[in-house]
């Protein structure tokens, strides 16, 4: 990673008077960034030989073509979705989200520049309104678009069950993803189990018991015992990045169950499962396995809401996923230290504005 002094983006970039020019106020890094700093994940844009990086956005409309809607004239505080349409049919509807394009392009991951910059210009059609009550904690609706797609597909697979209603969910992972997708199910009422590795007590833990929901540490029980004790789980979603657990989650789901998997393993792990088991508890349990990445725009509007409605139920809670500030661009270095080997970060962010 180092600094690059980039062309000054302007409205006519975007065509159709759509332009929105962002004042670029804070940006989330994730482990996304880190696997890109690795090279082990992501690719610069065509004709250029670095990447500007940057997916979790949030900045302040600066100025508007005549086109852009009401919603994001200047002042307006935005966040951009992060996946840009390619051509199969899923892209052409607005579903980029779901594309079967073997290229994908997303803004500071793949094929495209990102937002850790000092300002962007984008097409209305990506920029996402928030109201002003979120401008301390609205940069995290990128990772909350995640969790709330992983659920909303979810629920919207299991209208097939007609009366399906969640009562136990377990959630593999307390990272920021695990974090917010533990509020937005007890948001919904459901009973969370948030299973993670490190032991109790520390930041995480109590973030996860602060909202109602129970913690339990893979070092003091196995994720076997914690089903017994919490479960069965009807809904499980996988977000610590740790393949084989999601085959462990496999065999102890609910019948009629939903898993969820989020984790983008981008390594070669293997491991031994119990197959017949497995099939079998998903044949006779009609349980569903799902695949999800990204969030497409009703994931990023229903992440607004939950955020509007973790600041009434939970107030302040999401302000303390924000532990590692880092101030300015310069400070890259500090960034990655932070994001690499700072144990007790949840959320590392860049203020650049
Ligand atoms: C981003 C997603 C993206 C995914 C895969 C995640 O870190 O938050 O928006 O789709 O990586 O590249
Ligand atoms: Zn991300």
């Amino acid at each position: 990673m180092h600094l690059e002094d980039v062309p000054e983006p302007s409205l006519g970039d975007v065509d159709g008077g759509r332009g929105v020019l962002v004042k670029v106020i804070r940006v989330g890094v994730d482990g996304t960034d880190k696997e890109i700093n690795e090279a082990e994940y992501g690719a610069a844009p065509e004709g250029f030989d670095y990447l500007v990086t940057g997916h979790e956005s949030f900045g302040e409309v600066l100025d508007a073509g005549p086109n852009v809607r009401a919603s994001l004239r200047p002042g307006a505080l935005v966040v951009a979705t992060v996946r840009r349409p390619g051509s199969s049919p899923y892209d052409r509807i607005g579903l980029q989200d779901m594309t079967t394009d073997d290229v994908y392009y997303e803004r500071g991951i793949n094929l495209l520049h990102g937002f850790l910059t000092e300002r962007y210009v984008e097409d209305e059609t990506y920029v996402v309104p928030l109201p002003d009550s979120l401008r301390e904690v609205g940069v995290l609706l990128e990772p909350l678009s995640v969790s709330e797609k992983g659920l909303n597909q979810a629920y919207e697979i299991q209208r097939r069950l007609k009366i399906w209603k969640p009562e136990r969910a377990a959630v593999l992972g307390s990272g920021t993803i695990g974090l917010l997708c533990t509020l937005a199910l007890r948001l919904r009422g459901v009973d969370v189990t948030c299973f993670s590795k490190r032991k109790p007590p520390y930041l995480n833990s109590r973030l996860v018991e602060e909202l109602g929901a129970a913690y339990v540490s893979s070092e003091e029980t196995s994720l076997a015992d914690t089903s017994a004790e919490h479960g069965p789980f009807d809904l499980i979603f996988e977000a610590t990045g740790f393949s084989p657990l999601a085959f462990e989650a496999a065999e102890l789901l609910a019948k009629n169950g939903a898993l969820v998997l989020a984790s983008v393993t981008g390594g070669d792990r293997k491991a031994e499962i119990p197959s017949d088991k497995i099939n079998q508890g998903f044949v006779l349990g009609n349980k569903v396995m799902v695949g999800t990445v990204n969030a497409s725009p009703d994931d990023f509007d229903r992440g607004v809401t939950d955020l509007v409605r973790a600041e009434a139920f939970y107030p302040g809670w999401l302000a303390k996923l924000l532990t590692t500030p880092i101030e300015g661009l310069d400070n890259y270095e500090e960034m990655l230290l932070h994001l690499t080997q700072d144990e007790d970060a949840v959320k590392v962010f860049v203020e650049v504005g």
